[in-house]
């Protein structure tokens, strides 16, 4: 078991399969991109392998995987199909745009993986376009309609963003009453890559739930899982439900239990600390498991209390791109 030194049992990884993205979301990247990592720079399918193997024999019960847009990553398909081999592993995850997903729907369902988190910032499709700056909004709702068909447990993530897509937020959160999805509310958060500015948020989680109480205003609060980002909630008779997610605000930072590898393989113990150091560079200089296996050990054990202390202690450029740092 990995714990930290505030106690929490970090048993969820978050792995980064690419920095690349066929979107150029603009609160994530530059229209002209970022400057993605060099193939070789990046852990091979592989070293990804052995790294979650060694993980999970840690104790990690989870792993997410992330990206920029993870199916924008060659061979993506051969490290899922092992992952799901993998005994001790309770629960594969994506995190999409779902522009890609469509040729591997019916694959990830064969495997057995269950959670798919989709990102969708916009139900009107100029505003999707505005948001994106690609015109991927009709192939993204199919997607997002098949894997609803499919069986997934979707979760839709929608990243609310100051004078872009407030007017979609009440249109966005009707998808759960007629679909047993669960619909996101993200606030922003700093890592747009240098985009743009970055001046705190004016949608923070209150003003998401106060906006949406005015047209609802009988919800009900679901119990959540422990370390559980969202705070979740319903309407009667809804089929699916809706959450908020105080990424900037860092209300849940208590009961963390992540770590990340990006694609590069920094080992990220918050999403706000700079990396604690290189595993590609590790298993590249021959590190033995056991090495690997301290050395995560004593960067969890540095863990940072929650997301303000991390951002007080980074040194790193405070315009990473979330498709850097993985997701
Ligand atoms: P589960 O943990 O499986 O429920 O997934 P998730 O909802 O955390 O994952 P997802 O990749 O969908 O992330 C959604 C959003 O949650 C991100 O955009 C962030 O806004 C927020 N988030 C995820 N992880 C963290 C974290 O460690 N810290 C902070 N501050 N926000 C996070
Ligand atoms: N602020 C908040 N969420 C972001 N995401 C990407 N960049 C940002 C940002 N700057 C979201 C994506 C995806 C999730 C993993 O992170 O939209 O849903
Ligand atoms: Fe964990 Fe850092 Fe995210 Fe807080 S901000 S939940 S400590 S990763």
């Amino acid at each position: 078991m990995i714990i930290d030194q505030h106690n929490r049992v970090v048993d969820y990884l978050r792995l980064a399969v690419t920095d690349r993205c066929n979107l150029r979301c603009n609160y994530c990247m530059p229209a002209e991109g970022i400057d993605f990592a060099q193939r070789e720079d990046l852990l091979s399918i592989a070293e990804m392998i052995r790294l979650s193997e060694l993980m999970v024999s840690m104790g990690v019960k989870k792993i997410r995987i992330t990206g920029g847009e993870p199916f924008a990553r060659k061979n993506l398909m051969t490290l899922l199909n092992v992952l799901a081999e993998l005994k001790g592993i309770e629960n594969i995850s994506i995190t999409t745009n779902a522009s890609l997903i469509g040729p591997y729907i019916n694959e990830l369902k064969a495997l057995g993986i269950r959670n798919i988190n989709v990102s969708i910032d916009a139900i009107d499709p100029v505003r999707f376009f505005q948001i994106t700056r690609r015109d991927l909004f009709e192939t993204v709702m199919t997607n997002f309609h098949r894997l609803i068909e499919a069986g997934f447990a979707v979760n839709l993530n929608c990243v609310v963003l100051s004078k872009q897509n407030t007017a979609d937020i009440l249109p966005m959160l009707k998808l759960s009453e007629q679909y047993p999805i669960s619909v996101r509310f993200l606030e922003e958060m700093p890592f747009n890559g240098g985009s743009q500015a970055f001046n705190g948020i004016e949608w923070n989680h209150t003003r998401i739930l106060e906006h949406i109480k005015t047209v609802y205003p009988n919800l009900i609060q679901l119990p959540a899982a422990k370390s559980s980002t969202s705070v979740n909630y319903t309407v009667e008779a809804w089929k699916g439900r809706f959450g908020i997610i105080p990424s900037f605000s860092r209300t849940f930072c208590g009961t963390c239990n992540r770590l990340r590898v990006s694609a590069k393989g920094d080992l990220i113990t918050c999403l706000y600390a700079d990396p604690s150091l290189n595993l590609r560079s590790l298993i590249r200089e021959g590190a033995s498991d056991a090495e690997l296996q301290s050395a995560i050990v004593k960067a969890v054990k540095s863990k940072a209390k929650n997301g303000f202390e991390s951002e007080r202690l980074a040194q790193g450029a405070t315009n990473t791109s979330m498709a850097s740092i993985g997701g």
